[in-house]
């Protein structure tokens, strides 16, 4: 699958293909943990080819997160996503983008039945988006699928701690490792899917000295999210860093104000139509004289 694009001459909307460019690897993403000198990784989601041509050259890895289900379509929950979605999300970002590293989240209900259903999945997923990994959510008990997507050629990234498709399971979306059980469960799940292969996992939602722990522990890099400082990347849903929605969780830092920002052009356009300011002679097209 071609990561490049070109001018669409019918609609001129599309940004003329940037330079080629190499692109990050996943040996390269698992070989900054091991490296004293590496800047932390960084990693934003993206589900949109503009978007992703805007986000690619500044991060390390864009996940085509199934967050996308709450984000782009509205849904109550990560759980009715698709293969479909993923895949069409997962093809426009790759399209859209030239340097970062793609990665796609599995969506509930794909990868969970057996180490072979995540194989069909993780293929389909690969073959039709031109991602470079895929990532699922779960520890101990998906080591087995990890291990065996690893060991086919599909590198996979680990998602642990709070793990939003495991909502009806876990009872909400609050921070976890608050008790001393939870907390050594959740340490075992990241070691699990490391030795298991995972070239680097997601740590969601958890209190920070869990995340310090992990990410002392582990021998791949970890990526945060509600976790810690000290993780050795860290991850956002970009609509939120933006500022697009009035309610993010706590761990959200916003870097924009994109919803006012719609709002008041929204709102001048509205005006401009509705006074016939717009269009105005600039906007139009006149017979050739
Ligand atoms: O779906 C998603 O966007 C994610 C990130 C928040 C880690 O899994």
């Amino acid at each position: 699958m071609s990561t490049t694009y070109t001018v669409d001459s019918a609609t001129s909307r599309a940004t003329p293909t940037p330079k080629p460019m190499k692109r990050v690897t996943i040996p390269a993403i698992k070989a900054r943990k091991g490296d004293p000198e590496a800047e932390p990784l960084v990693m934003l989601t993206a589900y949109t080819v503009r978007t992703a041509q805007l986000l690619d050259p500044h991060c390390d890895i864009l996940l085509v997160g199934d967050s996308l289900g709450q984000v782009i379509y509205g849904l109550p929950s990560t759980l009715p996503v698709s293969l479909d979605m993923m895949c069409a999300h997962g093809a426009a970002v790759s399209r859209g983008s030239y340097h970062a590293a793609v990665v796609v989240d599995m969506p509930f209900g794909s990868y969970e039945a057996s180490p072979v259903h995540a194989f069909e999945s993780a293929s389909r997923i690969l073959a039709d988006t031109g991602a470079a990994a895929v990532k699922l959510e779960g520890g101990a008990a998906m080591a087995d699928t990890v291990r065996f997507l690893s060991e086919r050629g599909i590198p996979v990234m680990g998602h642990v701690g709070l793990t939003p498709q495991a909502v009806n399971t876990l009872g909400g979306y609050g921070a976890r490792g608050r008790s001393g059980a939870e907390y050594d469960k959740i340490v075992g799940d990241a070691e699990a899917v490391a030795q298991a292969g995972a070239f680097a996992v997601v740590v969601e939602g958890v209190v920070e000295t869990l995340a310090d722990t992990i990410v002392g522990t582990l021998d791949v890099p970890v990526i945060g999210i509600g976790a810690s400082a000290r993780c050795d990347g860290q991850v956002l849903v970009t609509e939120d860093m933006l500022g697009l929605f009035e309610r993010t969780p706590r761990f959200v830092k916003r870097y924009g104000n994109m919803a006012e920002t719609m709002t008041e052009a929204v709102e001048r356009y509205a005006a401009d139509v509705r006074s016939r300011a717009f269009p105005s002679a600039d906007e139009i097209y006149k017979p050739k004289s």
